[in-house]
């Protein structure tokens, strides 16, 4: 038998855009509205109408008794111009917070993810002077709006994928494509999340624990004899994975690139150094990857999954084994207690999510077992939901979402997990 302590947090994650709907103010709109950027020309103009349906979505986690969740709070609607605070959309997430705590469910409250607020976006966006100073104002407006309903936050998700993203692979706003602006907009995130932890700090004190959501992956060498592959796998594994973690523990992220940049008031990256009371991380995946000359906008690095490996609907390898050393590695690393703040799978059968959800849960037992601080598990995702540049083919949830009627229906995985987290254990 593996067993979870009575504390461990067993909960989900989504994300405002990719639920709520109806927010017309954020880049992301303007930005699905653009042909050929979101498969077939969909939206999160609707999505799964979350900022309607919450009260019904909360009771779902109730019944399901489920103990926790990851939301995120959309920027572009509590300020949807520049210094204009929208007190109702606060008041809402307010009642949301207050719902999840009266159904006993820990909330998780996510202050960045992926997406800003439009007047932003044309200012520059992240890459603009201004973005870790208004990031921060906004991150002080939520402490002092929500702070005491909620305990734990995440400044950015996924700083690694957004820069990748946005600016190298071009398939997110703004859309460029530039390896320079990469690694600016790596050092904008950094600012601006010691900002934003600084701000919630400073207004919430002790009573506000705060961290990044580290997307982590898996890198090897596709042919370990080869130098060229050795040398792609760290390269990648340095830039895309290691980089932003390391800046936020120890506070250096390129080595003599991070004495060039300078942010306003004098930011320099050492002062990122231990600026997460917890370290998130998200985690999907492994790739084996290449030397490849062809992939000069991927930084010469090919990635692919081992042959003949399970995958997802989205071709993503299941690779249970790499949470359980990357769980160890970063609570070795940061001396931080670890929260896996995302683990999905895009599964529209739902044939491979149960065993996907055993085998990643074993891994943490295992690890909680040896004595590493393992402190909560988030599942990605309660409910389907709109899967950005993908749209809403993916299938991420716990619980179908039918897109016709906004009807929720729990599949077998979401009462699986449920009995796993009222039993506390796995049988091993
Ligand atoms: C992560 C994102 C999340 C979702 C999942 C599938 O990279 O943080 O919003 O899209 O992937």
């Amino acid at each position: 038998m593996l067993r979870f302590p009575p504390t461990f947090l067993f909960g989900t994650a989504t994300s405002a855009t990719q639920i709520e709907g109806g927010c017309a103010t954020s880049d992301w709109y303007d930005f699905a509205k653009k042909p050929g950027r979101i498969r077939r020309g969909e939206s999160p103009d609707v999505a799964c109408d979350g900022w309607h349906r919450w009260p019904e979505d909360v009771a779902l986690q109730r019944a399901l008794g489920l103990g926790a969740y990851r939301l995120s709070i959309e920027w572009a609607r509590i300020e949807p111009r520049p210094g204009e605070i929208d007190r109702a959309a606060l008041d809402t997430y307010r009642r949301m917070l207050g719902a999840l705590r009266d159904a006993g469910i820990e909330p998780m409250v996510t202050l960045h993810h992926f997406t800003l607020p439009r007047w932003l976006g044309e200012r520059g966006g992240i890459l603009a002077g201004a973005f870790a100073e208004r990031f921060a104002a906004f991150a002080r407006v939520a402490a002092d709006a929500l702070g005491d309903l909620c305990r734990l936050w995440i400044t950015i998700n996924e700083p690694n994928v957004l820069a990748a993203h946005a600016y190298l692979l071009g398939v997110w706003p703004p859309a460029r494509k530039s390896a320079l602006d990469a690694v600016r907009a790596h050092y904008r995130l950094l600012e601006g999340h010691v900002a934003a932890y600084r701000a919630l700090k400073d207004a919430r004190g002790d009573a506000a624990s705060a961290g990044v959501a580290h997307h982590l992956r898996i890198t090897e060498p596709e042919r370990p004899a080869r130098m060229g592959d050795r040398a792609a796998a760290r390269a990648f594994a340095h830039v895309f994975n290691d980089a932003f973690a390391l800046a936020t523990c120890e506070g250096r992220m390129y080595g003599a690139l991070d004495a060039l940049f300078r942010g306003r008031d004098g930011f320099r990256v050492t002062d990122a150094r231990r600026t997460q009371d917890f370290f998130g991380i998200n985690y999907y995946s492994r790739d084996v990857v290449r030397l490849s000359l062809r992939h000069a906008a991927e930084l010469f690095v090919a990635r692919a999954v081992p042959p003949g490996s399970e995958v997802s609907d989205l071709g993503w390898e299941v690779y249970p084994e790499g949470l359980g050393m990357l769980v160890r590695r970063w609570a070795a690393r940061s001396g931080l207690p670890v929260y896996v703040t995302e683990n999905g799978i895009a599964d529209a059968t739902d044939s491979k999510r149960g065993p996907f959800l055993v085998r990643h849960l074993a891994e943490l037992a295992r690890a909680v077992a040896d004595g590493v601080a393992v402190r909560g598990y988030f599942h990605w995702s309660l409910l389907d939901n709109f899967e950005w540049a993908e749209g809403y083919r993916p299938r991420f949830g716990l619980v179908e979402v039918d897109y016709a009627t906004q009807e929720r229906r729990p599949r077998d995985s979401a009462r699986l997990y449920a009995r796993i987290a009222r039993e506390r254990c796995l049988a091993g």
